[in-house]
């Protein structure tokens, strides 16, 4: 596809230093066990994560973000035997501005064989003044602090102002600017409350580059909540401004209604290289994979008409469309269902279903049936998938049985 980096050899300083190597590189920092966690019932148990992490690494994730070591035992202890395991991901932990949740990221990853420390405090006015109750200037001492001292636990330090998209500018400016100062690798914008528009989401990146001195020496990032549903789109928009690093989960797993979903980024960029021309060492083909360990484990269903990993994906009920998938699959599919990690795409048979499909469909069963019989069946078919939302091929090979086919 012309969309995946080509691997470069073992690395020693921060993986943000390979950006500046491939400028088109975008960087894939997975927050499913940290951020989607935070989902009302996703707790997730160690051999759980344990399992998810090692099919990232496998995966391909430049970052996973592992927990929030502070907020737990059980968090400390995940993130740590995450550490211990990963072979190829950066591992992350989350970190308010204090030295106690500093200390506990820092310790909780001393096994990693790359870290990564994400501190964050919120900038906006909103949040400064109710939620934090701090003056502006008590936040900045605070960012400061914290991503010095993040930096004597790691070479690769994360700072995120929370609720940047709604943060005044001059000061999520001086923020930013006070972060790549006192040494931040990444500036992760997020968009805590899912508020942005792709236009906005882009134009925030591109007012940072303008105006903090020394930007482009480290990466930017974005993060975005789906609460509007323009999670994946508010990402992309902002890539197309500059960012290098998309924070996702899989299946769009999240606070409220969730994160941008890691698999429609990543097909997004693959799909349409024409228009979005990044490139990811994301393997696609663990997509499915990933959805369906996720799901199991959280116990959260992935919804029929997800994009990428929903059931109906890849599936085809209507006459028209089954015809044209019969006669050239790219007629209505954009990418191939083994992409993604399906082994094929599949004509659910049902009411708008037509006679080729139908044809086919009793073909896959071993029924090679005139026109007669064909039309027969079909009609029984037709008037059978009036009461029915779906019919199987228990159904079909009873019709079958019926109209009297010797198969
Ligand atoms: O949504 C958010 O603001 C976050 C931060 C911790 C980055 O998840
Ligand atoms: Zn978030």
């Amino acid at each position: 596809t012309g969309a995946s980096a080509p691997a470069s050899a073992p690395h020693a300083g921060p993986i943000t230093d390979e950006i500046k190597a491939a400028p088109d590189r975008v960087l894939i920092f997975d927050t499913t066990l940290r951020d989607g966690e935070q989902s009302p019932g996703a707790t997730m148990s160690l051999d759980e994560k344990l399992r998810i992490a090692r099919h990232l690494d496998e995966m391909g994730v430049d970052i996973i973000e592992a927990g929030f070591p502070i907020a737990s035992e059980g968090d400390f202890e995940a993130v740590s035997a995450i550490s211990g395991v990963v072979e190829n991901s950066v591992v992350c932990g989350l970190a308010r501005t204090g030295a106690a949740d500093l200390e506990r990221a820092g310790k909780a990853l001393e096994k990693a064989r790359r870290s990564r420390i994400h501190t964050f405090i919120a900038t906006s006015p909103l949040h400064m003044e109710r939620k934090l109750q701090l003056e502006p200037e008590q936040v900045l001492e605070k960012i400061e602090f914290a991503v010095r001292r993040a930096r004597e636990f790691t070479d690769d330090v994360q700072w995120s102002p929370e609720d940047a998209t709604r943060s005044d500018h001059d000061f999520l400016v001086q923020a930013v600017q006070l972060a790549v100062d006192s040494g931040a690798n990444t500036i992760n914008i997020p968009d805590t409350v899912g508020y942005t528009a792709p236009e906005e989401s882009a134009a925030i990146i591109r007012m940072l580059k303008q105006r903090v001195t020394g930007i482009d020496d480290v990466v930017i990032s974005t993060h975005c909540h789906n609460d509007l549903g323009m999670a994946v789109a508010n990402a992309l928009a902002a890539v197309s401004a500059g960012a290098r690093q998309v924070e996702c989960t899989i299946n769009g797993l999240g606070e409220r209604a969730g994160n941008a979903a890691l698999e429609e980024i990543v097909m997004a960029m693959r799909v349409r290289h024409d228009i979005m021309p990044w490139s990811n060492r994301i393997d696609a083909t663990k997509i499915m994979a990933a959805s369906r360990m996720v799901s199991q484990i959280t116990g959260f269903p992935v919804q029929y008409n997800k994009a990428v990993v929903g059931k109906n994906a890849f599936a085809h009920e209507s006459g028209i469309h089954q015809d044209g998938m019969l006669k050239d699959k790219s007629t209505y599919e954009i990418m191939l269902p083994e992409m993604v990690g399906l082994t094929e795409s599949s004509l659910v048979m049902g009411k708008h279903s037509g006679r080729a499909a139908f044809r086919a469909k009793l073909k896959d069963l071993g029924h090679e049936v005139g026109d007669n019989q064909l039309n027969d069946t079909f009609v029984r078919f037709k008037a059978l998938a009036d009461t029915k939302k779906e019919v199987y091929d228990e159904d079909i090979l009873a019709l079958m049985a019926e109209t009297g086919a010797d198969g």
